[in-house]
């Protein structure tokens, strides 16, 4: 049985309040998100449950249980008020996927100052943007990482401390701070700042596929949304091995890699290494993990890779698996099912919106192809593009919004109370994505809303076209754009990274064609396939059809800096 149980009940019966007695939310007056994801688990009586179990990349391990991560985050927490941390106060946090990233994250809590997590592969240009706008006064990080922030110390006068978590007897320079969380004395308690369920708690940048860098202000009771949301969405209970594979630099590391399956007292795993199918299947081997969520690149690269090397690892273990990020396509559904016995869930959400919002649920029929129904207490619809009423017509694309309440929602954008305000539409949060509603209440992904193709006055979805070309035997990844034409203003243009063993040529090129003719409405047949090594992306794994766009209008790209490859 699975811990939401029927959709169509809980949905009608809904209340946050039914997260809120969960959690005990509130009581004592405590709002402190940090609490519920420690100190609360270890109240319970599980503070020896293991907490988290990290493997770098040479395959070295440590282990932490729910008691060491409310210590050691009060170490962290002291170590920050000593040095004269306020509430309000942003705290960068800047490194690997260490152990000390996701206890920091709860000490920085603990102390009342916000938490702005950036991806450690950031360069100094990206870094600086973020920490310039965000006025940052602390940054936490790591010997590796450190150099990227002295090239720009300078040029940050409010950035007062650097604190190096890794630093042992290496010299540092001034105004810098070499720390251990494991050497400084033991805290076992740190007054919790008592934070208002409406303090700000975390500062996300999104990660931007379109337009400058913004800061997704989110606030410290998100955690209603996302405890409930790792319950019923991602199924995870106490008793499971959960691995989370998205890096805390992204919100997807955040709400579901700390917040919410902490907050429920469940067994997180984590790799700190970079991306191998094999490396990954004998990690689900290894901690055998139960409850797994990933994302759509790293799903084609693991189809990549093929059903053999699936087969010679023992994933008995899995009992779920859920993914976020990106359209999910019907074909990477159908594979894992035939591969795994069960398919990948979809679920859809945002930096934004700080928990899922559109999602499959365990027991559910899975639509392949289809980002499932609204999470309940989550009021969801498509408005016409021009009118930006709702669309009562089922089947007809429009743009996916959302009635703004639910507990987990941005409260603004940092510095940048103008474009939070332009989001939204008689009354309607507009996620800047397009999507069809079928006679189910299934949404059916079409499009980011600046991703969509014009031809001849139609609109195309690259998301249909891209699904079309996945399904070729050849084809390992695709992204379709419009690229201008004289008749129609814009025709279908795909890039297509091939699969190993496959080599661009003419044949194969009309073996495609052939190939999607037959799936495709002639409108949204590519007039033109280029191959390529591979795609762009945003560091979170997003392919950045933008950039591709830009190119074949001969445009200025504008901002890259979350580009993967720069
Ligand atoms: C954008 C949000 C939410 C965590 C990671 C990304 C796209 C997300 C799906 C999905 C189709 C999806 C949308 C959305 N997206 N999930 N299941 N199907 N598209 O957070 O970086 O703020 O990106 O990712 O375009 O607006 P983000």
């Amino acid at each position: 049985m699975s811990n939401i149980g029927s959709y169509e009940s809980k949905y009608e019966n809904f209340d946050w309040d039914i997260s809120k007695k969960e959690l005990e939310y509130g009581k004592d007056g405590m709002y402190n998100l940090a609490y519920y994801c420690s100190d609360r688990i270890c109240e319970q009586g599980h503070g020896k449950q293991t907490a988290l179990i990290w493997e770098g990349f040479k395959g070295e391990t440590k282990q932490y249980t729910f008691d060491q991560v409310r210590v050691f985050s009060n170490v962290f927490a002291h170590f920050l008020k000593d040095k004269g941390i306020k509430p309000g106060d942003r705290v960068c946090l800047f490194m690997d996927r260490i152990p000390e990233l996701y206890i920091s994250f709860l000490g920085i809590l603990k102390t009342g100052a916000i938490v702005q997590p950036l991806f450690s592969a950031f360069g100094e240009d990206a870094l600086f943007t973020r920490l310039d706008d965000a006025r940052t006064k602390v940054v936490l990080t790591t010997v590796k990482h450190v150099r990227k922030i002295r090239r720009i110390r300078e040029k940050l006068p409010e950035l007062s401390l650097i604190i190096v978590v890794d630093a042992g007897e290496k010299k540092l320079s001034e105004n810098e701070i070499a720390f251990s969380m494991e050497t400084l004395p033991k805290q076992e308690n740190f007054e919790i700042h008592k934070a208002g369920p409406e303090e700000p708690s975390v500062l996300h940048y999104t990660s931007g596929t379109t337009g400058k860098p913004k800061g997704a202000q989110h606030v410290h009771s998100s955690i209603i949304a996302q405890y409930i949301t790792a319950r019923w969405a991602l199924d995870i209970t106490p008793e499971d091995i959960y691995w989370c594979t998205a890096d805390p630099g992204w919100v997807t590391g955040t709400s579901y890699g700390i917040i919410g399956p902490w907050s429920i007292g469940v067994t997180q795993v984590i790799l700190d290494s970079g991306f191998s199918s094999e490396k990954w299947y004998k990690f689900i081997q290894k901690h055998k993990v139960t409850v797994w969520y990933t994302a759509p690149t790293a799903i084609r690269l693991l189809m990549k890779d093929g059903t053999d090397l699936v087969k010679q690892h023992d994933m008995s273990s899995l009992r779920y698996m859920i993914s976020v990020g990106e359209p999910l396509n019907a074909e990477a559904v159908i594979w894992s099912k035939d591969t795994f016995g069960m398919p990948f869930y979809d679920s859809y959400w945002q930096t934004e919106t700080g928990a899922i919002v559109i999602t499959n649920f365990p027991g559910m029929e899975v639509k392949p192809g289809s980002m499932g129904r609204p999470f309940p207490g989550i009021t969801a619809t498509v408005l016409d593009l021009r009118t930006f009423q709702p669309i009562t017509k089922t089947g007809t694309v429009g743009l996916i919004a959302l009635k703004p309440g639910w507990p987990s929602m941005f409260r603004t954008y940092w510095n940048n109370k103008e474009m939070y305000e332009s989001k939204f539409k008689n009354g309607w949060y507009i996620c800047g994505d397009r999507a069809s509603i079928d006679a189910d209440g299934y949404y059916w992904f079409v499009g980011r809303d600046d991703d969509v193709i014009n031809t001849g006055g139609h609109l195309v979805g690259p998301f249909e076209i891209e699904s079309a070309l996945l399904e070729h035997e050849a084809v390992a990844e695709s992204a379709a754009v419009g690229k201008p034409d004289p008749v129609n203003m814009e025709v279908v243009k795909a890039f297509v990274a091939l699969k190993p063993g496959f080599e661009p040529s003419a044949d194969i090129e009309l073996s495609i064609m052939n190939f999607i003719r037959k799936r495709l409405s002639p409108l949204a047949m590519p007039q033109e396939i280029e191959f390529v090594d591979s795609l762009p992306k945003t560091r979170s794994g997003k392919i950045m059809r933008r950039l591709l766009r830009a190119k074949e209008w001969g445009e200025e790209i504008g901002d890259t800096s979350t580009l993967e490859n720069d």
